[in-house]
């Protein structure tokens, strides 16, 4: 059998807007906070479907699709904003940034990735996706209200194509490296 790839679907984000997140990280970490885990702003992105464990065959027949769905789909402009906790602030394990313009794209686009996926077998996640850039997380639940009601707000960025990428857990991290990439259709929305 062939070997099992663990991977996703998203989005990125602009550099400028990584900067921007590391700059809030910094103010971040200098506040008593409780034992969280921040992502490193280079693996960070917007993900649109996990698709977990899945085979060299499985990914191929992703691939065609998620090229259809990406041609049907202009690029859009995105901006980020605000900060929130999941499951609850007062019990986060999920420390997240928020989209604000560009949201009805994301989640139009991750509409079409998922009916895409699921022509070719995708089990898609029952839980309602709320569109959300993972900035750190948590082992213990823990209060996480103060954090959560930071202020933040990204340059506006355009977002260009959709990322397959493949996901190592290592055990300094995960490692994503890109697996293929499909541009969406060129006008701007
Ligand atoms: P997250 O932003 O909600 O943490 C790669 O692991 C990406 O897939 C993560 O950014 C994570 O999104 C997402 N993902 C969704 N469900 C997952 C799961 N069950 N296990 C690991 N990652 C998952």
């Amino acid at each position: 059998m062939s070997e099992a790839i663990r991977s996703f679907v998203a989005v990125e984000i602009s550099d400028g807007a990584r900067r921007q997140i590391a700059e809030l990280l910094g103010r971040l970490r200098r506040e008593p906070c409780p034992a969280v885990r921040w992502v490193k702003p280079e693996l960070m992105h917007l993900t649109l479907a996990f698709l977990g464990e899945v085979s060299q065959d499985f990914l191929d027949a992703a691939k065609t699709r998620l090229s259809e769905v990406a041609r049907q789909r202009g690029a859009f402009m995105a901006q980020l904003r605000g900060l929130g906790a999941f499951p609850s602030p007062s019990r986060a394990r999920v420390v997240w940034i928020g989209t604000d313009r560009g949201e009805g794209e994301v989640c139009a686009l991750q509409k079409d990735v998922v009916k895409a996926l699921c022509s070719v077998g995708y089990q898609p996640e029952r839980r309602p996706f709320s569109p959300h850039l993972t900035i750190g997380r948590l082992r213990v639940p823990d209060d996480m209200g103060k954090v959560a009601a930071t202020q933040f707000e990204s340059e506006p960025f355009r977002i260009e194509r959709v990322v397959l990428f493949r996901s190592v857990l290592a055990s300094s991290g995960p490692v994503y490296t890109t697996l293929a990439e499909f541009p969406l259709a060129g006008q701007t929305t």
